[in-house]
Formats: C-alpha cells, sequence, structure tokens
C-alpha cells in the first residue's frame, strides 16, 4: 500500500505547495471597557511574536512529559513502555495517572485558509457552541456563541466598522475580549453601567493560532483560562523542520463520534477494504504485523515495519499520526533515488535527509455520534501539490468510503448487553495482530479518556437516531464545501462555466438554422457540441462537490 500511495504522489500536478506555516499565535488588546469575570486575554506560548508572524525559534516544548517525539523512528519508540505480552483489557485502576481532562485540552478547529475574516464562524465543540472571528486587525478570538442580552447566536452577528463583532438581534458589539463596547439602545446614563457590568460581557474562550490552524481550549473558568497558558497545542513536529512541506490539507465534519473515528484511522487494516479503488487496492490485504509498544495517559504508540517501516502515534486526545519512511523504497528505485537527490540539491536540503512523509490527523469530539476531522499530508520531498480543491475530490471520496458502515458500527457498539467498557474483547473478535491499534485506543479511552469526551452539561449522551438516508450521511457540501475556502471558490467558478458554456451550447444550436455555408455551419455545430460537452463536465464536477453515493458493491 505503501508502494501505491507513493506511486499516486509521483502523478500530483498543480501549484506550488503554501510555504510552511510555523508557529503564529493571536495576540493583541482591543478596547477593554467593562470588567470581565476571568482574565481573557489569549494565551501567549512561548516565542510568540505577534499575530501572524513566523516564528524562527525551534519548536516549543510541550510542558507534559510527553513519550517520544513524533519525528523519531519506530526503533527510538523501544524506550517507550512496552506492552505485557498478550494484551489483557485494562480495567478500572490498573495504570497509573488520573483520567485527562477533556476540557483542558487544545482542540484545532479549523484552518485558517477556510475562515473568512469577513464574518464569523460558529463551531462546535464537545457538545457546546462557540464563535470564532477577527477583528480588523485579523486577530482571531473566539467565545461562547451566545450574547449576554437576550442569548442570540453571535456568530449570526457581522464585525461592524470598529473592527469588533456585533450581535444581528439588536446590535451589542464586543471587543476582542469579550467587553462590550456598544449598547445602541442605552440612554447616556445606562450606558455608563451597562457596558461596564460583567453581565454585558460575552464570555471569551482561550484561542491561538499554530501552523496554520485556529485552536481552542474550551474550559474558560478561571482556572481553565489559567491551565491554558502552561499548556501548548499537540502541533506537528515534522512543521517545524524546514524540509517538510505542509502538503494537503483537509476538514471534514463526519456523522460518527469521536472514539469511532480514531478507532477507525488507528486500523490500517480497513484501507485495502474500504477504499478499494481510492486509495488502495483490496489485493493489497496482507497480514500486518502492528505492534504496541506503549499505552498510556499520553496515548498509544504502534509500529507497523510492513507498512514503510511506519509508526502509529496516538497523542491524546486528538492528534493520530502515521510516519513513513520511504528510504528504501527509494533506493530500490533508481530513478526515484536520483530524482530526490536532485530535489535535495534543488532546496538545499540536508545531507542526511530521508524521504519521509506523515499523515495526521485531528481528531475533534464535536458531539456525541458526530465528529470534526483535520487530516495533514506533510512530506520532504515533491514540493508541488495538487490544486486544493483538486485534492479534496479524491479525500472526500476517501472518507465517504467508511462512512456509512461506521455510522452503523457505532449504534451497534452502544447496545447494552456489549459492556465494551468492560472488556473490549467481549464485543470485538479481533485475532489478528492489525487491531492492535484498536484495542489499545479502546483501552485508553477507559482508563485515560474516561471512558469519552465528556460532553457540556445539558447534552444528551445518547447518539443521535440511525439514519439510512446516504445522502444525510455523505452529505459532501454541507460537511465540507460550505467550510472549505478552495472548494466554495470552485464551486462558484464551475457553476459559472457551466452557465457560460451552456448557454453558449444554446446560441451555437439557435445559429445553425440560419442559411450559411456548410463550411461554417458545421464550425458552429462542432462548436455547440464541445460547448455542451463542456457543460456537462462541470455538471459532472460540480456533483462531486456535493453528492457522490459511495457503494462498495459497485467498486
Ligand atoms: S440578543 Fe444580542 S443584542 Fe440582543
Ligand atoms: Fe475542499
Amino acid at each position: 500500500m505503501a508502494c501505491f500511495m507513493f506511486l499516486r504522489l509521483l502523478v500530483v500536478v498543480g501549484t506550488i505547495a503554501s510555504p510552511i506555516t510555523a508557529f503564529f499565535t493571536s495576540s493583541g488588546s482591543p478596547l477593554f471597557r467593562c470588567v470581565l469575570p476571568a482574565k481573557t486575554s489569549p494565551p501567549q506560548p512561548p516565542h510568540a511574536v505577534g499575530p501572524f508572524a513566523t516564528v524562527a525559534q525551534p519548536a516549543p516544548t510541550p510542558v507534559s512529559p510527553m513519550p517520544p517525539s513524533s519525528t523519531t523512528s519506530s526503533s527510538s519508540l523501544t524506550n517507550a513502555p512496552s506492552s505485557s505480552g498478550s494484551l489483557q483489557p485494562l480495567g478500572p485502576g490498573h495504570g497509573s495517572g488520573a483520567p485527562i481532562d477533556w476540557w483542558r485540552q487544545w482542540y484545532p478547529m479549523a484552518f485558517l485558509d477556510d475562515l473568512d475574516p469577513a464574518r464569523p464562524t460558529q463551531v462546535e465543540l464537545l457538545g457546546k457552541l462557540f464563535v470564532i472571528w477577527a477583528d480588523h486587525d485579523k486577530t482571531w478570538h473566539a467565545f461562547e456563541d451566545q450574547c449576554p442580552h437576550r442569548l442570540a447566536p453571535l456568530s449570526e452577528g457581522r464585525i461592524d466598522e470598529r473592527g469588533n463583532l456585533q450581535c444581528a438581534y439588536h446590535g451589542w458589539s464586543f471587543s476582542g475580549q469579550g467587553g462590550c463596547v456598544n449598547i445602541p439602545q442605552a440612554e447616556p446614563e445606562i450606558k455608563a453601567v451597562a457596558e461596564r457590568s460583567g453581565r454585558a460581557c460575552a464570555k471569551a474562550v482561550p484561542l491561538l493560532v499554530a501552523q496554520g490552524m485556529v485552536w481552542l481550549w474550551p474550559d474558560n473558568s478561571p482556572d481553565g483560562m489559567e491551565a491554558s497558558r502552561s499548556q501548548l497545542p499537540s502541533t506537528v513536529p515534522e512543521l517545524h523542520d524546514p524540509a517538510f512541506i505542509r502538503g494537503a490539507w483537509v476538514t471534514r465534519d463526519l456523522m460518527y463520534g469521536y472514539d469511532t473515528l480514531v478507532e477507525n484511522v488507528v486500523d490500517p487494516a480497513h484501507v485495502p477494504f474500504a477504499h478499494h479503488g481510492v486509495q488502495a487496492q483490496r489485493s493489497m490485504a496482507m497480514p500486518l504485523n502492528v505492534s504496541l509498544n506503549y499505552v498510556g495517559k499520553e496515548g498509544v504508540f504502534l509500529s507497523l515495519p510492513r507498512l514503510a517501516n511506519s509508526t502509529i502515534e496516538f497523542h491524546a486526545p486528538t492528534r493520530l499520526h502515521y510516519l513513513f519512511d520511504f528510504t528504501g523504497f527509494f533506493q530500490r528505485v533508481p530513478l526515484m533515488k536520483w530524482a530526490f537527490r536532485l530535489e535535495k540539491w534543488l532546496r538545499r536540503l540536508p545531507p542526511d535527509t530521508r524521504p519521509r512523509s506523515s499523515l495526521v490527523t485531528y481528531t475533534i469530539p464535536v458531539g456525541p455520534g458526530r465528529s470534526r476531522i483535520l487530516a495533514l499530508f506533510p512530506r520532504n520531498f515533491f514540493a508541488i501539490n495538487k490544486p486544493r480543491w483538486l485534492d479534496h475530490l479524491e479525500r472526500n471520496a476517501v472518507l465517504d468510503g467508511d462512512l456509512v458502515f461506521l455510522h452503523g458500527q457505532e449504534r451497534e457498539m452502544r447496545r447494552p448487553e456489549l459492556k465494551w467498557e468492560e472488556n473490549i474483547d467481549r464485543a470485538f473478535y479481533m485475532p489478528t495482530k492489525s487491531d492492535e491499534g484498536v484495542r489499545a485506543f479502546r483501552q485508553w479511552l477507559v482508563r485515560w479518556g474516561a471512558g469519552g469526551p465528556r460532553w457540556a452539561d445539558g447534552v444528551d449522551s445518547a447518539l443521535p437516531p440511525r439514519s439510512n438516508d446516504r445522502h444525510f450521511l455523505m452529505d459532501r457540501y454541507t460537511q465540507h464545501t460550505t467550510q472549505c475556502s478552495a472548494c466554495r471558490g470552485a464551486l462558484r467558478n464551475i457553476r459559472v462555466l457551466k452557465g457560460v458554456t451552456a448557454a453558449m451550447s444554446l446560441v451555437c444550436m439557435t445559429a445553425i438554422w440560419t442559411p450559411r455555408p456548410a463550411s461554417v455551419l458545421g464550425k458552429i455545430l462542432g462548436a455547440g457540441v464541445a460547448m455542451a460537452f463542456g457543460s456537462w463536465q462541470m455538471a459532472r464536477l460540480e456533483k462531486r462537490m456535493l453528492f457522490i453515493d459511495y457503494v462498495h458493491a459497485h467498486k
């Protein structure tokens, strides 16, 4: 499969990759006119030098002790605690350390490229709604998505003339730190008091921008805010290495939950079947000798030598990271070896650079039975990318391949008699080593993940009803296109082209009824047919941005 994936890379064409976005942070202190209930300035990680500024220093070091870094090879993971022979499901009380606090984590919610600074964006995390917006300085902020006046969602509002967030309902405006800066209905004497009241403030939430992603810390209690200042987001280590490019990047909302998503990504064995004809072939299936190197509070670490000498690292609770080393493959294919040497010379890469690539997914717990994935594909060779929207057509087809059966599997898992939390091997029959990652992740979830995400107060943890509506489950338009700046723009252009070519075809077809020399008529007819064909192709492309049914039986 690795070879297949690599060969796919070779046919990549398109624009030069975006330069690597290093460590950014949100900062600035917009007008703050009322007394806030808690300190709300965004956290300032080490090395932050201002909004949208590239930081030249080395990558910041996480403050909490972590297992081996993602950039290590599989062999270096041997220092991590190893599993003790045959795996025994961990029950409550085994292992060390308290479970993680789901609300005191940094979650990447969106790629910066996909956010429109001209309007606020609503995001959902742990069952709670937040609004992300940018002021006139392009500094990003996050609030709970609720106006303090009468609770209308602030995400329906606008950025006012002074760069504040204005509620759509009665026009109250809020500065980046949540302070109320205008109550249009207030008389001067009321205004002075009301705008300074803590009750007039929007509830700000810690936010930072790192590696081109906007990260939220959902706990905005005073203690939570304090904790956010001492913890850094789980960024991609490779992207601190200038030899790497970000590769492709894509996000999508999924109609299955966080644990189902992690379980799916940590399982490489499903790829030849679930993504046959899109990402791999069924004939590529083989025994996968996945070995577990570590499971603990920090996550799960596995190695998979048969797949491009890869490692799989789950950095709890959001980053799931595959690392592939293509050195052996490059050496076996002389053309590749020389092409990479040439590229190293052209890009002035260090001589000891090995061809490596990664698949990095961030798994976001949106709500019960719903999740969001952010995926990046960093690599240190072939610094050329397809146009992003074209790449997303393929990435979305991959995600479609899992959607329907995972939605169903998740509901089967909830059957009360299964009690998978007590013993995952009672619910699943997993006789091969290819399921090691799944078993280890479920162990982590029970022991260190408190059984699953802790949803916001008042959120029913029951799954939404099972749906057989394939249009709903694989609604590419809502789940991806509307949220992706590249696909939004491409869809707009495709629709214009479809209309223009259809109109030109109609004009040509009308013109052939006017008496003209045969040679001219032939040209008009040819042009009409070409325009009709172009319009039909645009209609097909348009459909691929809205919905394509994925039927495994037809693949
Ligand atoms: S609800 Fe927001 S201003 Fe009234
Ligand atoms: Fe897209």
